[in-house]
């Protein structure tokens, strides 16, 4: 997403100003570009050499510098730049944002921006919890800013509590799904499209302690459902456990097994237009479930599970699909991606596949990344980079809508 973008960096005086270097090498990967501004105070952490060497761009510190290294005005940046962030962002440029001051290049270019800011704080616990800076911050959320916010831990100080500058990989994530959001807010193009949406793992009960399942987390449903609320469609996402919380927007239902995730979506089925099913169902359940826990003392050595088929949720809504209906599933595969995943598409009566190799690093269950392939029913794929689950989020509706209002050929 930020491919090939203008980032510009901010960076204040703090004692995390180093993870800034992190930051940068983590957006080089993307393919984005970077130009640094620092805070006088941060050139007491951390060298404006440091940045231009890992940026390749000279790092910009005071507003009146001759400008022998760019060819623009002081304001240019702001207009450069496809995205600003703040990181490490002290109580002071959160403060100062928040009260209209613009002082030096950094609180200048941020006030001539019209681009999104995105602040991840960074600060001792006791500062960050005061109400002036937390108020500072409320002013910034009104005013459309960005805010990452600080994770727990133990400070460099040594107080413990929230304050510790967010982790380099939630920032970067972060900052591509805001420059997304806003990218797709300016088009509503899922409008007036209702979408079923299945999500996470599904849990088949042994006993009241004890369960079968699988590594789903959710995420890649989740993306989705965010997705499509923020292209302005509707979604109604079921989802089986998972620690995530319910994207904004969406009608969301949770449930535990296959068998009530089947009832959820026939109920749900007639509404939509658009089946998704990321969700990794279980195939298999315990025969039987057991009222109480299984005791070892009760049963001598090896005991045995009887497993019975689970319903395939979306081989039977595929039996009754009806036309103009649009189904997409997911395939997890090992193996023979492509052969599994056509044969797939076939059986499930499915518009087309994503099919993920949960083998492959970055791909498949819990990342926040994957690697997928697109599968058509005639048998054509593509595979795609390995990029965040928001970006193939995105992508996947992308086709929806090519599949329903196909260009004309
Ligand atoms: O949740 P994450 O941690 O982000 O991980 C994402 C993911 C790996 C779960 C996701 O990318 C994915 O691959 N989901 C599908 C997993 C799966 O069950 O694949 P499958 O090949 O076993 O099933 C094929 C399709 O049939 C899927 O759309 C599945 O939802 C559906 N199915 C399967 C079995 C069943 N009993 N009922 C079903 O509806």
């Amino acid at each position: 997403m930020l491919q090939g973008k203008n980032v510009v960096l901010g960076v204040t005086g703090g004692i995390a100003a180093y993870k800034a270097c992190e930051i940068i090498s983590g957006l080089k990967k993307i393919g984005a570009n970077i130009d640094v501004i620092m805070t006088r105070s941060a050139t007491e952490f951390i060298t404006p050499y440091t940045f231009q060497s890992l940026t390749g761009n000279p790092a910009i510190v005071n507003m009146f510098q001759s400008p022998k290294y760019w060819d623009m005005e002081h304001i240019s940046l702001a207009q450069k730049s496809d995205i600003l962030l703040v990181a490490p962002a002290t109580a002071n440029i959160i403060g100062k944002v928040a009260a209209g001051i613009a002082d030096d290049m950094l609180s200048t270019t941020i006030m001539a921006s019209n681009r999104p800011v995105v602040f991840a704080p960074a600060m001792n616990t006791k500062m960050y919890e005061n109400p002036a800076v937390q108020q500072n911050i409320q002013t910034l959320i009104k005013r459309g800013y960005h805010i990452i916010p600080p994770k727990g831990g133990i400070l460099a100080c040594g107080d413990e509590g929230q304050g510790k500058l967010q982790e380099v990989s939630v920032i970067l994530e972060e900052l591509q799904k805001i420059y997304r959001q806003e990218l797709q807010g300016e088009r509503k193009d899922l409008a007036g499209i209702r979408f079923l949406v299945t999500a996470g793992p599904t849990r088949e009960i042994i006993d009241p302690v004890r369960f079968l399942s699988n590594h789903s987390t959710g995420k890649m449903g989740y993306e989705i459902a965010e997705a499509i609320v923020a292209r302005g469609g509707e979604v109604k996402l079921i989802s089986g456990p998972s620690s995530l919380s319910a994207p904004k927007g969406a009608d969301f239902l949770s449930v535990e097994t296959a068998e009530e995730m089947f009832e959820a979506v026939k109920d749900a089925y007639p509404k939509a237009d658009v089946l998704i099913k990321s969700a990794a169902v279980s195939d298999y359940r315990p025969k039987i479930r057991e009222a109480q826990k299984v005791k070892k003392e009760s049963r001598e050595g090896e005991i045995q599970l009887t497993l019975v088929r689970n319903p395939d949720i979306l081989l039977e809504m595929g039996k009754i699909k009806a036309p103009g209906k649009i189904h997409v599933g997911f395939a997890a595969e090992t193996e023979k991606i492509i052969e599994h995943s056509k044969e797939k598409i076939q059986r499930k009566n499915l518009d087309f596949i994503v099919a993920n190799d949960v083998t492959e690093e970055g791909a498949g269950f819990a990342h926040s990344t994957n690697i997928v392939y697109f599968i058509d029913q005639n048998g054509e794929y593509s595979k795609t980079e390995k990029v965040e689950k928001s970006a193939i989020a995105h992508e996947i509706l992308d086709r929806v809508l090519e599949k329903k209002f196909p260009a004309d050929k």
